[in-house]
């Protein structure tokens, strides 16, 4: 997959280089290019800014250095993947929720493109002009503001990469996560066996597989209705069995 960030602090980027990412990027698997968005300014002080019309606080991107920085994407990435366009994501407090759904819808893409917004936003135009030549997602990472697009691309990066084959190594770890079913995870225990006073519990240790996968399925349950109602709500009654009522 190739992904092209553009930001004016290119550097926020640099934890893309850490850990399964920065592997999948050595690998191959990725191919990552952050740009700077001042590089696409002609203007001796870099100007990426300036005040609203219809007056209000703060400040706007300006639109002229985002199209020339999204024209060069295109051109560089097209060279790379050939051909075809990226699909855009901006994100914003102002944008469709991100959730495990989009990003594995994003992860079946050959090539996204970031646009890390700052100040009280991105001009309009460079929506309207983007969206007539691809696809473009405005999205959200949750209910609360951040001061600029670069942690939640971060964090989307890292959610779409790792559901792209090869970047896991266990791919079964994937399966009974959070947010792939619609019910949260199961709490998990490791050794010893009993740390601080506190033991584990004891069908963990029956060696009994069936029960085993109950008790998790209990749990998930449980955990779901306690700290989110909302997602236990959506569940598919389907989805449900006398058992799984019972809890
Ligand atoms: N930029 C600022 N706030 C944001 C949020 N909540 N999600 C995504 N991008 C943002």
């Amino acid at each position: 997959m190739r992904l092209d960030v553009v930001s004016i602090f290119p550097d926020y980027l640099a934890p893309l280089d850490l850990s399964l990412i920065g592997k999948a990027r050595r690998e191959g698997l990725v191919d990552l290019h952050v740009h700077d968005l001042r590089d696409f300014t002609h203007d001796r002080h870099r100007t990426v800014d300036d005040t609203p019309y219809g007056g209000g606080a703060g400040m706007v991107m300006r639109p002229e250095p985002w199209g020339e920085a999204l024209d060069h994407v295109v051109a560089a990435g097209a060279a790379a993947v050939g051909g075809g366009v990226p699909h855009l994501v901006v994100p914003g407090p102002g944008g469709r929720p991100f959730t495990q759904e989009l990003a594995r819808e994003l992860a079946q893409q050959p090539w996204l493109a970031f646009a890390c917004g700052r100040y009280e936003g991105i001009d309009e135009r460079v929506y309207d002009e983007a969206r007539e030549h691809m696809p473009v997602s405005v999205l959200s990472l949750g209910d609360y503001v951040l001061n600029g697009g670069e942690v939640a691309v971060l964090a989307m990066v890292e959610a779409i990469a790792r559901l792209i084959p090869g970047v896991i190594g266990n791919a079964e770890s994937l399966v009974e996560e959070s947010h792939e079913d619609g019910l949260l995870e199961y709490p998990v225990y490791t050794k010893p066996p009993v740390w601080r006073g506190r033991g584990i519990p004891e069908v963990l240790l029956s060696g009994h597989h069936g029960q085993i996968a109950r008790w998790r399925r209990d749990e998930r349950l449980r955990r779901t209705a306690q700290r989110r109602p909302d997602m236990l709500a959506a569940l598919d009654p389907a989805a449900l069995d006398e058992r799984d009522r019972a809890v």
